[in-house]
């Protein structure tokens, strides 16, 4: 019997969506897919070919060279997830910067962007076993998906965990400015056009705020089990 399923997790920017994504596929051996990593990865694109600079963003541009895009994911079995490769390089460290945060949720209102990503994240989970992480997934890509968590957190308690993690990793940033960035994309992600960032109606909402890793793990593990036997 198949009783593999496909648990979808949406919310905003740093609410802990991968760690607990990571934890989850861990935990069931499934396949993890963090699809901010590819939205990251089409920015940075965008970046390197000066087609999204600090005075404008040519989308038209971005457009004609999506077809030169080539997004994948390769297992690192020492780190226990998928890295990121744009057109076949390693961008796994380069798309985590404010300043790649800072330009990817306008790459992210393109439709053009979001339709070759989505029909991209649903040919990698069709075969159900997935955690995927994103904004869309439970509403767009997956909207069958036998369990949904849509996570929440304050914009303050988002802002200092992006924060330690950004200073952990020795990138100059104040926090005003990391808070600045995430209530900038709180505010695209959920007004964008195509897409926006919504709760679908069959999602199991979580703030984890007050929750630390492992009492979240726990919370979301009970509901995986209840969806797995519901199958
Ligand atoms: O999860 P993240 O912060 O790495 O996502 C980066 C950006 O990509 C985020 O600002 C919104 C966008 N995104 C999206 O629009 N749809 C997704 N499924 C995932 C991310």
């Amino acid at each position: 019997m198949n009783t593999k399923i496909t648990i979808a997790i949406d919310g905003f920017s740093s609410t802990g969506k991968s760690t607990l994504a990571k934890q989850l596929a861990k935990q069931l051996g499934y396949i993890y897919v963090d699809t901010g990593a590819m939205y990251r990865a089409v920015a940075y694109f965008a970046m390197q070919n000066n087609i999204i600079t600090p005075s404008g963003f040519d989308k038209t541009a971005l457009v004609a060279a999506l077809p030169s895009i080539q997004l994948s994911f390769q297992y690192n079995a020492e780190l226990g997830f998928a890295e990121m490769y744009l057109n076949n390089e390693n961008v796994e460290t380069q798309i985590r910067t404010i300043e790649v945060s800072s330009y990817v949720s306008k790459v992210a209102e393109v439709s053009e962007v979001r339709a070759k990503l989505v029909e991209q994240q649903q040919e990698i989970g069709k075969n159900k076993g997935i955690v995927m992480d994103g904004r869309d997934i439970g509403t767009v890509v997956f909207p069958d998906a036998e369990l949904k968590i849509f996570m929440t957190a304050s914009a303050e308690t988002r802002a200092q965990r992006r924060f330690d993690e950004l200073q952990a990793k020795g990138d100059q940033v104040s926090y005003e400015e990391v808070l600045k960035n995430v209530v900038e994309r709180d505010y695209i992600d959920t007004h964008r056009e195509d897409s926006p960032l919504i709760i679908a109606e069959d999602a199991i909402e979580i703030d984890n705020s007050y929750l630390n890793k492992q009492e979240q793990f726990d919370i979301v593990l009970d509901l995986v089990n209840e969806a797995i036997k519901d199958c």
